[in-house]
């Protein structure tokens, strides 16, 4: 199987094709992703109009250099998967109607892919990980803990009542003067600040349930940058080391509550795994608490390369595959329109505060 896959949700165009044949492991024959983070960069944010016109600008480009790369010619695919929501919708119609006209075109079939999925998907991809495994996605847009039962089976067990990990990351930075993106640049500035200087809440922490919230920590980080302000570098720093201090701290009680359902709703697996994705996942402070947490309750901590972790057409292309193989590829998907919220367990009920979304998926 050859599929091409297509990514246009966000302020990444990127298109790939992944190859799956009988008795090897899959294989990304190519996989080409191309950032707008300048173009959105003097806007401290992701601006919608400017990301669907670029996708516009780009994505022609990017599919004839993800076939040429992979050496594989479009009537040698099996179909053409792309991403369908959720994300920016004028993103969404750009890389969809592309998709559908290629699809149309070369007289292949459309398969419509949740970008959730994808991300939830990754795992098998690189780690050829076995169904069912816990997976923890912390982007710019999602914070969402998710029991991965098998192809389309998915349950959220966890989502932020408010702001996503990695938003919370980029209004820090914003408030401190630090440069867009600012989840590596907290990052990076929190390496020399002290983490013990400010006592930041930690969101959620002990609730049954494992929900996130950071709006509440973002606010306590405004009140105590104002308090002191005007902020010195070390200032600076030392509210970023506490931040993600706080942060980490919180995640990982969130984390906790999610392992040990887990190990009580598939008691006796062999190797439960917890995976991460999302650009989030790239903070070592992060990781290494997760990494802990992982080996304290006997579970393998799968981190995929982050350049799958981050927003790709690899996931999405690998989604078209395990959809294929496992006939859940729907109808041909051309009369499938964008959705800017698609929910991965459409049974999970939405909760109080969580209307809101950062730009990305
Ligand atoms: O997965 P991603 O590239 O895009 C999506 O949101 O899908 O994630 C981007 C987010 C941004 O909010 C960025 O600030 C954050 O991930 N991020 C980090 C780090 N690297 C990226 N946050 C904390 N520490 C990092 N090292
Ligand atoms: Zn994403």
């Amino acid at each position: 199987m050859r599929v091409l896959g297509i990514e246009t949700s966000c302020d990444e165009t990127a298109a790939s094709v992944v190859a799956l044949d009988s008795g090897s492991a899959p294989e990304i024959l190519s996989n080409i992703v191309l950032s707008q983070i300048e173009e959105h960069a003097a806007f401290g944010g992701v601006v919608p109009e400017i990301a669907a016109r670029a996708h516009v600008e780009a994505l022609d480009g990017i599919v004839e250099a993800a076939l040429a790369d992979s050496a594989v010619s479009l009537d040698e695919v099996d179909a053409i998967a792309a991403t369908a929501g959720p994300g920016l919708v004028g993103g969404l119609i750009v890389g969809l109607m592309t998709a559908k006209a290629i699809a149309a075109a070369a007289n292949k079939p459309l398969i419509a892919i949740n970008h959730l999925e994808g991300h939830a998907l990754t795992a098998r991809l690189t780690d050829g990980l076995e169904f069912p495994y816990l997976v923890l996605l912390v982007s710019g847009g999602h914070t969402q803990i998710v029991a991965v039962r098998g192809v389309g089976d998915y349950q959220r067990w966890a989502t932020t009542i408010d702001d996503a990990l990695g938003e919370a990351f980029d209004k820090t930075a914003k408030m401190l003067g630090l440069p867009y993106p600012g989840g590596p640049n907290v990052e990076k500035t929190a390496a020399t600040g002290d983490a013990s200087r400010f006592a930041f809440p930690r969101p959620m922490k002990g609730s049954a349930q494992p929900d996130f919230s950071f709006s509440g920590l973002k606010t306590a980080v405004r009140q105590a940058a104002t308090a002191i302000a005007p902020l010195s570098d070390q200032d600076v720093a030392d509210i970023c080391a506490s931040f993600q201090a706080a942060v980490a701290d919180a995640l990982g009680d969130r984390v906790a509550r999610a392992l040990a359902r887990f190990g009580q709703e598939f008691p006796g697996l062999q190797n439960p795994a917890l995976v991460v994705a999302g650009g989030v996942a790239a903070n070592r402070t992060i990781k290494a608490t997760l990494e802990t947490l992982c080996s304290e309750a006997g579970f393998a901590f799968v981190a995929p390369p982050q350049k799958l972790c981050t927003d790709n057409a690899a996931m999405i292309a690998w989604a078209g595959i395990e959809r294929l193989r496992a006939g859940m590829a729907g109808d041909n998907a051309a009369d499938f329109v964008p959705r800017s919220r698609w929910p991965l367990d459409s049974i999970s009920t939405p909760l109080v505060g969580s209307g809101r979304r950062g730009a990305k998926a």
